[in-house]
């Protein structure tokens, strides 16, 4: 058996926890004899998604980046055609779209949630763009209004959300993933929701379903077969290997079970924090996580901003001296080499330079005990005294 990877006394970033009966239900897919996709357990699961989201259809994938690649084949990109997404952003939120062919015009974020910048969005369209991808930072809806406005004068252009953080957080009362043709959601191990490297592909439009289910079995029309709506399937269009096994709808069945703990744990986390860091503010110059009244946030993280990128690298590295992992975040895309090279065109993200060298993110996940919370936020006041 493996050893587990950290001693005791260091508090990792993150660290997956069981939470409920994942095990047993583990042990239940195996017996039962489907353990590949579309099993039992992933239409359990997919029912908690669909009740959750009010999508038309959901479909569990191997990954979030899977969703996303199954949203670019959806869109039939076209030699020429582009997609926005947040530069203050994940590789693959843009790397699935451009292995469908299309460059991507880098958007700079807003200070306050770190989502698009939908007023910088507005300047950047043009009729190349055929998909605006937000990323729903810290779980946390940014200006979707406003997004949506810059959307409508731009029919072409289809909204997809990176919804990977946000599962069961609203914006005005609705889900995040709610909004967009498609969204994405990641149960990777690092979420709040796991399964060890998991997705969901969101179909917010009943139209998409069918083709996607087509896209989802390989590119073949087998669950029109097991519907019994054609006699034998074969190959009919794009698709791939999207489907999550029924061992790991299992296990993400176990903890979507545990909604209402898993979420108020987290919640706990996210309050200490806040709560024992807020006296710094004013003291030390840092800024916590704006939750904008019409927003309910998913509990996912807790990011501070220092006031510069010395002071950010002094922190983390006084922090990792004492054990305690805190780290970094988004590399910004649009100066990195992959992105240097799909970009549709040059385009300066000034707030994402700046936040990306002064964000560091805590230690957050389900299972983080009190005494190890007390921990991070005493390592976290002595480093910011000794600035
Ligand atoms: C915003 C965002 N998008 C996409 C992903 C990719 O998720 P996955 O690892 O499930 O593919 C992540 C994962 O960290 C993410 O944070």
């Amino acid at each position: 058996m493996p050893e587990p990877m950290l001693p005791d006394n260091l508090i990792p970033f993150n660290r997956p926890s069981i939470e409920g009966r994942e095990i047993e239900y583990i042990q239940t897919a195996v017996e039962h004899g489907h353990t590949s996709a579309s099993g039992p357990f992933s239409q359990l699961a997919v029912d908690e998604l669909k009740e959750a989201t009010g999508a038309a259809d959901v479909l569990l994938t191997t990954s979030c980046t899977a969703a996303l690649e199954m949203a670019a084949i959806l869109l039939d990109l076209e030699p020429g055609d582009t997609v926005v997404v947040p530069s203050f952003g994940f590789v693959t939120t843009a790397l699935s779209f451009v292995r469908q062919g299309a460059r991507v015009l880098f958007c700079d974020i807003e200070s306050e949630t770190l989502g698009i910048d939908a007023g910088r969005l507005a300047e950047i369209m043009d009729d190349t763009v055929r998909a605006v991808i937000p990323i729903h930072y810290a779980g946390i809806g940014g200006q979707i209004d406003e997004i949506r406005a810059v959307l409508d004068e731009w029919p072409r252009a289809e909204l997809v959300e990176d919804n990977a953080q946000g599962l069961f957080a609203s914006y005005k009362g609705e889900p995040l993933g709610s909004f967009g043709r498609f969204s994405a959601i990641s149960f990777h191990e690092t979420k709040n929701f796991i399964c060890g490297e998991g997705g969901a592909f969101v179909v917010n439009n009943q139209a998409d379903a069918d083709r996607a289910h087509v896209i989802y079995d390989k590119g073949t029309n087998r669950r029109a077969f097991l519907h019994g709506q054609v006699d034998k399937y074969s190959w009919q269009d794009l698709g791939s290997s999207f489907g999550m096994a029924d061992v790991l709808a299992a296990y993400l069945y176990g903890q979507l079970k545990e909604k209402e703990s898993i979420l108020a744990k987290r919640r706990h986390v996210f309050e200490h924090y806040r709560d024992a860091l807020s006296p710094l503010v004013d003291s030390h110059g840092i800024r916590l996580p704006v939750i904008p009244e019409h927003c309910e946030q998913s509990y996912h993280m807790f990011y501070v901003l220092l006031p510069d990128a010395e002071a950010r690298n002094q922190v983390l590295k006084s922090m990792n001296d004492d054990g305690i992992y805190a780290t970094f975040h988004y590399v910004p895309l649009h100066s990195a080499p992959g992105g240097v090279a799909v970009a549709a065109r040059e385009l300066a993200c000034p707030v994402t330079d700046d936040v990306s060298r002064r964000l560091l993110r805590l230690p957050f996940y389900t299972s983080l005990a009190q005494a190890d919370l007390d921990r991070v936020t005493e390592s976290f006041t002595r480093a910011v005294d000794r600035l």
